[in-house]
Parts: structure tokens; sequence; C-alpha cells
């Protein structure tokens, strides 16, 4: 490919684009823009390189379900998002990107502890660690942050439980976390936190050998097919995956419930509306909101476009799910509407391993929410909450709230 080739035109859009000015649970309004006028774009990563933005619905489900389009992100062009992102994939690779049969060999190793039916049956177990935390969130107290006291230790106990990793280190693993999708994280910083993961992961299956338990930890290494490193690094993927979405989702959710009253008491008069509601608020909300990547293995027709072998594509998932084409009133929070055919969890052989635990989570965390908390508001003015802009996975960095 010609150097031309791999830039963009002068005046094209940098990703990941600025959400301001402009509404904080929307797509940022270049994406929008880009969405409305022209479908398939050239966009401008950090290091200068191009690389297309897929917005509409049909064309991102086209590309995520096309195996010509791969997710190995050691592909030479491959779009990065920032050069910590690189540093990730550089040091350890997980099976969210390699291609098949490799990224399915893995990811059957997993199957069957996210099936639905397994999912199911934790909900009691989901239900109680809700309703444990709130207990503590609520008692003599009146106001609290639901980020640290709710909606981030809710998935990262479960997502422990699951993996057999004590809950005891979730200050370590929520911090490099935290590190590892920061859009602000410099090499340095993303390799040294990713470092410290794998590390501690590997320490975690080598004591699993020794004693093990039922967790998906122990259990991956009494398969005996992955070395301890291995598992480790798939250990990575899953706790990050684990907990930094759901959390995310649940608190931003909140929010957008509380600046939607109508909703919220709709909600509120027919709790049963939970789980479309859910559905609803992923739609909404995205929070993957700088997109899926991909890269093109061959020259590939999509829409109106030949994307060529080499090139770069992200697949804005944020903007498919506002397309009015498929979502009647996309901009609109409408908790009874049917949102199922959203994208937030991808689409194709990479969609989303966590969806049913992610679902779960978040329909008892809502429901719980709002059933025990009637008077439930927003404690400092909306204009100071703090969104997460610099991060891979949108939300707010604290919510707090009264009741
Ligand atoms: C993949 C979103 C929760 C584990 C993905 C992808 C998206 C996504 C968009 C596709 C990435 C791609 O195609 O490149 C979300 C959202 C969540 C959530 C919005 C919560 C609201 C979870 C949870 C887990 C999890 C709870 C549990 C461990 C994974 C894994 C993959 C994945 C392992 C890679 C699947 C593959 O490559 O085959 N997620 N996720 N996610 N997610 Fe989630």
């Amino acid at each position: 490919m010609t150097t031309a080739e791999r830039t963009a035109p002068p005046d094209a859009l940098s990703v990941p684009a600025s959400r301001a000015p402009g509404c904080p649970f929307d797509p940022a309004p270049g994406i929008t823009d880009a969405a409305r006028t022209e479908p398939i774009t050239r966009a401008t990563l950090w290091d200068g390189s191009a690389c297309w933005l897929v917005t509409s619905h049909q064309d991102v489900r086209t590309v995520l379900g096309d195996p010509r389009f791969s997710a190995d992100a050691h592909r030479p062009g491959f779009p990065f998002l920032t050069a910590g992102a690189r540093e990730i994939v550089g040091t350890s690779r997980t099976f969210i990107r390699m291609d098949d049969p490799d990224h399915a060999r893995l990811r059957r190793m997993l199957t069957a502890d996210f099936m639905v039916k397994k999912v199911e049956a934790m909900r009691p177990e989901v239900q109680q660690l809700a309703d444990d935390l709130l207990d503590r969130m609520t008692a003599g107290r009146t106001s609290a942050d639901l980020v640290t006291d709710f909606a981030l230790p809710l998935p990262s106990l479960v997502i422990c439980l699951l993996l057999g990793v004590p809950y005891e280190d979730h200050e370590f693993f929520q911090e490099r976390s935290r590190i590892l999708l920061s859009l602000r994280s410099t090499p340095e910083e993303v390799r040294a936190s990713q470092d410290e993961l794998v590390e501690y992961l590997t320490r975690l299956a080598q004591a699993k050998r020794e004693k093990p338990d039922d967790g998906i930890v122990s259990r991956l290494v009494a398969r005996g097919e992955l070395a301890d490193a291995d598992i480790a690094t798939m250990g990575r993927l899953l706790l990050v995956a684990g907990h930094e979405t759901t959390a995310n989702m649940t608190a931003l959710s909140t929010l957008a419930l509380l600046r939607n009253p109508d909703q919220l008491a709709r909600l509120r008069a027919e709790p049963a509306l939970v789980k479309g509601a859910v559905e609803e608020l992923l739609r909404y909300l995205t929070i993957v909101h700088n997109g899926v990547p991909r890269i093109a293995t061959e020259d590939i027709v999509v829409g109106e476009r030949t994307i060529r072998a080499g090139e770069g594509v992200l697949c804005m998932i944020n903007s498919a799910n506002r397309d009015a084409g498929v979502f009647p009133d996309a901009d609109g929070l409408d908790v009874a509407r049917d949102a199922r055919r959203h994208v937030a969890f991808g689409f194709g052989v990479h969609q989303c391993l966590g969806q049913p635990l992610a679902r779960v989570e978040l329909q008892i965390a809502v429901e719980t929410l709002i059933r025990r908390l009637p008077d439930l508001r927003l404690a400092v003015p909306y204009e100071e909450i703090p969104f997460r802009d610099d991060m891979a996975i949108y939300g707010v960095h604290s919510l707090p709230i009264a009741w």
C-alpha cells in the first residue's frame, strides 16, 4: 500500500472523536455527522495513519460478519486507538484479537461457563450480592458514590467468583484495568499494568494447580491444554472485560434514567419491562464508544465503497445503534421499545462472550436499585458529573447519588 493510501484527507475526522459539544449520551457529533453524510468515511488515528469508519447498522453487521475482515491485531495496518492499545496486543495475545481457528479453539474452552442456562442459575447469588451491597451503601447514610459502592463491586465480585480470583485483591486489578483502558496511559504504563496482571494471574494458576477449586482458572489448569502464562492472559481478558463494562453500564444507565424521569417512572410502574429496558440502555448508551477494530485481508465491497486489503476499519457500534432506519426515534431512550437488534455486544464470531452474564447483572442491578431507592436522585449538579471521555469504555468516573 502506498503512503497516500495510508493517510486520510486533511479534513478527515480524528478518532477518538470529541463528544463536546453535545449530549454526553450520544455518539460524538463528528461520528453522528459522518453517519448522516457519508456512512463509510475516512478518519485519522493518533499516529496520523488512516482507517475507515463504518457507521450504519447494516454495514457494521456486514463487516463484523465477514471473516475476510480480520480481528488479528498483529496484521500490519491494524487500527489501534492509542499507542497503549497497540502495546497491549504487542505484549500478550488474547482470542478477542485472533481469527479462527485459533480464536474458536480458545473461545470454546469458555463457552460452557457463559451459557445462558449456566448464568441464569446464578441469579439468586447475584441478587444476594446486589442486596448486600445496597444494605452496606445505605446503612446510616443518605448519599454515596454509586460507582465505588455498587456499580463497580457488583460485577467485580461476580467475575472473581467465576474465575476463582480472591476479591480482596480488587484494588490491585481494578487499578491495573483502569490503566489498560485509559486513552491517556503511556505505552510504558500499559506494559507495566499488563505485566503485573499477567504475573498475578500466572501465580494464581500455579496456586490452583496445588489447590484446585471450581473456578474457571482452576478448570483451565485441569484441562492441561494451556501453559499457565496463556491461562493468565485469558484470565486477564475475562477479569478486565468482566467488570469494567458492566460497572460502567450500571452507573451510566442509572444516570440516563435519572435524566429521563418519564422513562424511570415507567420502569418503576412496570418492573416487568426491565429485560427490554436493559437492551434499550445497551443500545442507547453503547459504552464501547470508539469502535470495534478490524482489518481487510482482501479487497472487499461494503455498501458503496471498496475497502482495500490491508486497510483498517473501525465499526462504530454506537452510531449503528442510533441508526434511525432500524430504531425509529433512535436518539430517544424508550424503555418499552424492542431494541433486540442492537449491536452493543458486537456481531459475528467475536460477539461478546460475557453477554448473558452482563444481562443478568444489569437486569438485577437496575431493578434492585430503583426498587430499593424510590427517592433516588443526583447528589451534585448534573454538570459536575465526570464522564469517561478519556477511557476506552465509556461511562462516568463517579456518580454521587442521594436517596
Ligand atoms: C467481546 C461489549 C460484558 C467478555 C465483546 C465485544 C463487545 C463487547 C462489543 C466485541 C469485540 C470485538 O468484536 O472485537 C461488552 C459490553 C458488556 C460486556 C457492552 C457489558 C455491558 C462482558 C462481560 C464479559 C465479557 C461481563 C465476561 C467475562 C468478553 C469477551 C469478548 C468480548 C471474552 C471476546 C469474545 C471473542 O472475541 O470471541 N464485548 N461486553 N464481556 N466480551 Fe464483552
